[in-house]
């Protein structure tokens, strides 16, 4: 089929690392030499306009991967939703959304009794929205019910309920760009009773007890101020690729929908909980899941569930469980290297926070002492550039608007089990223009919030999610 073939991602070449190799001879001595090209080995040399988001789709068609989608980042060129110019949110408005979500991530890890959800006040950007679960996302196409509905939902590996849009949208639904989903157009469609079993698996699901009404089992689930969805709990036949069909999936029908998602029809819950995708697939894909997020917004990914063999190259670092919030994925950083240089910080600094791997968070969050040091040596070997304005989280920018080529510093993230991953260059530069490129890091505000791994960092990795073995893979992606 060809709506299903789509699945490897090609990266716009110009984003491959150009390493300057050879040096002036002559007047320069063999000691600045050798400084010099230990400096470059460790650094990105790129045109300033590879840095810049790529405004083409370069999306190709790839061979057919078992119940693989396609990932297509919601701004990006190849997505139908960011074909609404007037109405795309900012980088500063995509920035000031994911605070939100980080503050409401932050809220549901309190670590110790020092933090409630009342109290996040404090790291709380301008908002307009309201929506925590941000908008610099990634999503997928999937089919509903019978016959079935392609629905573009937005896939998070930070929660945990499915939920799509509904009609007859008894209270409010907002504005997508696929028709909302009509279970009583649907032959495989059925309503979940206010006494089975799974009504109750809502509470751990959406962190509140589900209601009734009639006889039918409702959900609620709210992501931060005024972001929601509520609705019926159902279930029905979910068509991930044209062979890959999973019947009876338990879903959010929603018909009172707000804030969020402007655009796509609701979202993927791919944590850890049992009514996740991942938990209600367990027999057909044994809790095994990969992707790949496309670099620059310009290219597409993947979503691929099942192990259909690690592609070479994928390290793997312990998946750890805080039983107070059991949907998160934990990891831990061990150290993180700036241009070759391993940065000091003590091993307390990481374990004192924890760190979650999130696909919804988009710049990653690092205990205020981690990305202290980070700043440190990255502005040090910077330090030839004009600095910029901060762009909203972003302290750390630079004016390359003179400049045709940069040099930047490679950064490399070492976690547990002797795994060391090297940042694509956008993992690195989160650019609003040639005039303001920043550091693609914040820090959170109080060392026990939990760090969380970013999807700007993940960018053109392979992501394994082996939840059944206890491991998390990286790979050097390219999403191919
Ligand atoms: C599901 O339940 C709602 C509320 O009780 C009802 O309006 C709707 O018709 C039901 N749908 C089906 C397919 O039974
Ligand atoms: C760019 O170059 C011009 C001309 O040399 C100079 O006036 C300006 O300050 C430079 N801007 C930056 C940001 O370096």
């Amino acid at each position: 089929m060809a709506s299903s073939a789509t699945f490897t991602l090609f990266i716009s070449t110009s984003l491959l690392l150009l390493l300057l190799c050879s040096l002036k001879k002559g007047d320069a001595l063999e000691g600045r030499q050798a400084t010099e090209s230990r400096r470059l080995q460790h650094a990105h040399t790129v045109k300033i306009s590879s840095l810049l988001p790529a405004s083409v789709c370069t999306s190709t068609k790839g061979n057919i991967k078992k119940a693989s989608l396609k990932v297509v980042h919601r701004h990006g060129p190849c997505s139908q939703l960011s074909k609404d110019k007037a109405n795309a949110p900012t980088l500063s408005e995509i920035l000031s959304h994911d605070q939100s979500r980080v503050n409401s991530i932050q809220s549901r890890i309190a670590f110790n009794s020092r933090k409630n959800s009342l109290e996040d006040s404090q790291a709380t950007l301008p908002s307009k929205s309201g929506s925590s679960l941000g908008s610099g996302n990634y999503f997928v196409t999937v089919g509903l019910g019978s016959p079935k509905k392609d629905l573009s939902l937005i896939f998070d590996t930070g929660s945990d309920l499915t939920w799509t849009q509904c009609e007859p949208c008894v209270r409010y639904c907002y504005k997508q760009q696929e028709p909302t989903f009509d279970p009583s157009k649907s032959a495989t469609y059925s309503n979940i009773t206010c006494t089975s079993p799974l009504c109750s698996q809502l509470s751990s699901a959406t962190g509140n007890s589900p209601g009734c009404s009639s006889t039918t089992c409702l959900y609620g689930i709210q992501y931060g101020d005024q972001s929601f969805s509520v609705g019926y709990f159902g279930k029905e036949k979910l068509t991930l690729t044209s062979t890959d069909v999973v019947n009876d999936f338990l879903f959010g029908c929603g018909q009172n929908n707000q804030g969020l998602f402007r655009g796509t029809a609701g979202l993927l819950g791919l944590g850890r909980d049992k009514l996740s995708l991942v938990s209600q697939t367990s027999q057909k894909y044994g809790k095994y899941f990969s992707y790949c997020l496309p670099s620059m917004s310009s290219s597409t990914g993947h979503l691929t569930f099942g192990n259909s063999g690690t592609s070479s190259g994928v390290k793997f670092t312990p998946l750890l469980t805080d039983s107070q919030s059991p949907s998160f994925y934990f990891i831990d950083i061990t150290a993180i290297s700036v241009g070759g240089r391993s940065l000091s910080i003590s091993k307390s600094v990481f374990s004192t926070a924890g760190t979650i791997i999130d696909s919804g968070t988009v710049i990653t969050r690092l205990p205020p002492a981690a990305y202290s040091a980070m700043r440190t040596t990255f502005r040090q070997l910077m330090k030839n550039y004009p600095m910029t304005d901060a762009l909203s989280i972003l302290d750390t920018c630079y004016d390359l608007s003179n400049y045709t080529t940069v040099t930047i510093p490679k950064i490399n993230f070492f976690f547990n089990g002797n795994v060391n991953v090297a940042l694509d260059l956008t993992g690195i530069l989160y650019a609003a223009s040639a005039s303001q490129v920043c550091l693609a890091f914040a820090g959170n505000s109080d060392a026990t919030d939990v760090g969380i791994f970013g999807n700007v960092q993940q960018q053109t990795l392979e992501v394994v999610y082996d939840v059944a073995g206890g491991k998390l893979g990286f790979g050097p992606g390219k999403c191919s």
